[in-house]
């Protein structure tokens, strides 16, 4: 896969795949790639790599991107191409979600009512896929704000990552106007007498069940939020336009352990189902990278007896090293196959470092991986 090509043309790559399998390593590693190719690249994460966010100097629950200093860069030998930038943010969807209500509410005095419910409180609990909405929230309000120019993903460590392209249709559903009016007496008392009666049954259901103050406090949050309605739905769209077009693209990463590989391939499949292309796999901790070794067996060796019985202790250690790098190499060949069987382009492997990604070091080493040229 011609990961740097997209690294240097996209607009926005998502990045999904199985918890564990490198997804927040290798974002990063992609957002350092694309600045030193040049680019303005902010990488978005929701599940965050706590030592590795540590090492780029990112605070856990920033209100705003963070940009990597020259310093880090520096100390790490990186060096960045003209107008290049790394910043990072990890999203907490709670911020974000103020700032969708602080934008979206007609007045601040909405935003601080709708903001002071329980119900707001507890959000996170009530709308699944909040997690994916905000994050695609986000996502939206960057690439508008069009202050970088490559942004990157890294999309929540479940299956229902890729439900942020739904979510902000479901998070509409279920705020949808008939839920108000049956939630709402006040909105009720305006539609059919069906739902004025579901109305008066609901209402006295929750304040039977949570008190009166309660209902209270729902019927100032859902007829506050109602407001907020027919421009997050303009949202939504704009979303599912900017995902679904030639700017956008989706990666999916696994390992070459086998549950990863057929999560890969329940990714590929949704991106698909979505109607979206996924452009490719980027196969992690793979050893199909490697220089392929020289077994000691076909060493040359007429040197002294003591060496030929030292190449002969390593025989088995290096018998283990090429089996897997076969094996590995197989993999990536079937992966590239799995690609562009959809439409895909196919496959790329990072290799498996001998410690963890923790550092910027570290990344300049994947990051190369996924650049045209080695530096
Ligand atoms: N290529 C690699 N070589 C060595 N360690 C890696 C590699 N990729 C990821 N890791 C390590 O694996 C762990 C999980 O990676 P992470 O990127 O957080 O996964 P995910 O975001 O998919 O849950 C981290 O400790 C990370 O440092
Ligand atoms: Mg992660």
């Amino acid at each position: 896969m011609r990961l740097d090509t997209l690294i240097q043309e996209k607009s926005v790559i998502v990045v999904c795949g199985a918890g564990g399998v490198g997804k927040t390593t290798a974002s990063s590693a992609m957002g350092l790639a694309a600045a030193r190719m040049g680019r303005r690249a902010l990488v978005l994460t929701i599940d965050p790599a706590r030592r590795l966010a540590q090492a780029l100097g990112i605070p856990p629950t920033g209100k705003e991107p963070v940009q990597i200093t020259s310093e880090l860069l520096a100390s790490a030998g990186v060096t960045l191409a003209p107008g290049g930038e790394l910043s990072a943010w990890m999203l907490d969807p709670r911020v974000v979600l103020e700032s969708v209500v602080d934008r979206f509410a007609p007045s601040p005095e909405d935003a601080m009512r709708i903001r002071s419910t329980r119900l707001y409180q507890a959000l996170g609990e009530v709308v699944s896929g909040l997690q994916e909405y905000t994050a695609a929230e986000a996502l939206f309000e960057f690439y508008q704000m069009g202050k970088y120019e490559l942004l990157i993903l890294d999309t929540p460590p479940s299956r229902n990552a890729l439900d942020f392209l739904d979510a902000p249709r479901r998070l509409a559903r279920f705020l949808d106007e008939r839920t108000i009016a049956i939630l709402t007496p006040r909105a009720a008392g305006r539609s059919n007498p069906v739902v004025r009666a579901a109305a008066k049954v609901v209402r006295t259901a929750l304040s039977r069940a949570f008190g009166e103050s309660f209902a209270d406090e729902l019927e100032v949050f859902l007829g506050a939020f109602s407001k907020l309605f027919s421009r997050m739905r303009d949202h939504a769209t704009g979303v599912r336009e900017l995902l679904t077009s030639s700017e956008a693209s989706f990666v999916v990463v696994t390992s070459p352990d086998e549950a990863a590989l057929s999560e890969a391939l329940y990714f590929r499949d949704r991106i698909g189902q979505l109607g979206l292309v996924s452009d490719g796999f980027v196969l992690n901790r793979s050893y199909a990278s490697n220089q392929a070794i020289c077994r000691p067996s076909e060493v040359e060796c007429s040197a002294a007896p003591q060496l030929a019985a030292a190449l002969r202790t390593l025989s088995p250690l290096a018998e283990v090293e090429s089996t897997r790098l076969l094996k590995d190499r197989q993999l990536l060949a079937q992966l590239i196959q799995k690609s562009v069987d959809v439409g895909g382009q196919g496959a790329l492997a990072l290799p498996f470092l001998d410690e963890a990604v923790e550092d910027l070091a570290a990344l300049k080493l994947l990051s190369a991986h996924m650049m045209p040229i080695v530096t």
